[in-house]
């Protein structure tokens, strides 16, 4: 990609007279204009006008696409971007695709033709990655959040989720259950599949039984934990695993209004330890994910890459398990030591 040394090299004038034509053209001589104009069309020179204005102290703003916006996980995980770009001031606007490809490539498609520094993408499936590579000549620098994306080129932010389901499989061990079922959902969520096979990878008390919720929300668990309580009791799970808190708080809640013990009669284990977790009915158990942190990480690294040109980089944090009222009690090896949340999310 030239730049605009290369336009003043080719046109054998100073940086200052290239950046007057962008900015001042009206300061230069039409001799001198069209020679540069000249260079600019030679060359294919596309002025990065995001990073000029972020690098002017100008405000501007970054995207962020999130699966869901009414999940905790994903305010938790925007707050944190915000926290990063107010500190080199810039602002954060936020698209939500709830879930719809079609909603989400047209936000793509939309934000691709606006002045976004760059985007903060929670994908919904990995063929997004290969859309955006496809664009990358145009699209905004894209940094994957929650997600590693199918392709080289792209920095991300994301948790060992299989390490997570494997926390659960071996808690679930330990506490000797037998019958397990995993409450997961749409398994084109890369994320929904990962805590399955880490609790596959880990548990040893028997067959899994899986269960596809046709959403990751509070009502999708009520309406599945009332389906698996009318199954004959032989076949009724003795611990539920779901692919995240908030179907876990809508099975804890059911199970109480159906005069369910939790966790006697049955261990609930979440996944993402939002804050309601530890508030619901019954205090959950569940795969802490360092939500802030990750939004805050993501920002920054899409700000390195806008303005110091940064490689793309991959960070991936290890979750832990955070042990409560929802899960039978075990020994501390299993648990580890409670995580530290003074140090905020
Ligand atoms: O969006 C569904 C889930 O995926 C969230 O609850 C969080 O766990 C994310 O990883």
């Amino acid at each position: 990609m030239a730049n605009i040394k290369d336009v003043a090299r080719l046109a054998g004038v100073s940086l200052g007279t290239v950046s007057n034509v962008l900015n001042h053209p009206d300061r230069v001589s039409q001799e001198l204009r069209e020679r540069v104009e000249r260079a600019i069309d030679d060359l294919g020179f596309v002025r990065n006008e995001p990073a000029r204005q972020l690098r002017a102290g100008q405000s501007r703003t970054i995207a962020v696409v999130v699966l869901d916006i009414a999940n905790p996980f994903f305010a938790d995980l925007i707050a944190g971007a915000e926290d990063a770009a107010a500190e080199q001031g810039a602002q954060v606007i936020v698209c939500n695709s709830n879930g719809d490809p079609a909603r989400e490539a047209g936000h793509l498609q939309y934000l691709g033709q606006q002045r976004v520094l760059g985007i903060l993408l929670s994908p919904i499936q990995e063929a997004v990655a290969a859309q955006l590579l496809a664009a990358r000549r145009n699209s905004p620098p894209v940094v994957f959040v929650d997600r590693v994306p199918a392709g080289p080129g792209f920095a991300s932010v994301s948790v060992d989720d299989v390490h997570g389901g494997a926390l659960v499989g071996e808690l679930f061990t330990a506490a000797g259950h037998e019958r397990v079922t995993y409450l997961g959902g749409p398994h084109t969520l890369r994320q929904v599949s990962d805590r399955l096979h880490g609790l596959r990878s880990t548990f040893r008390g028997g067959e899994i039984d899986v269960v596809a919720a046709p959403e990751l929300t509070i009502r999708a668990g009520a309406a599945a934990l009332g389906e698996l309580l009318a199954r004959p009791a032989d076949r009724r799970p003795q611990a539920l695993f779901c692919a995240n808190d908030l179907l876990a708080i809508g099975a804890v809640n059911a199970a109480t209004r159906l005069g369910i013990a939790v966790p006697d009669d049955l261990t609930i284990v979440g996944y993402d330890d939002i804050d309601f977790a530890e508030t619901a009915g019954v205090a959950l158990t569940t795969v802490r994910q360092p939500a802030r942190t990750i939004g805050r990480r993501a920002a920054e690294l899409l700000l390195r890459e806008v303005t110091d040109g940064a490689e793309p980089t991959s960070l991936v944090f290890k979750p832990e398990l955070v042990i409560r009222s929802s899960s039978l009690p075990v020994t501390a090896a299993v648990a580890g030591p409670p995580p530290d949340r003074s140090a905020g999310q």
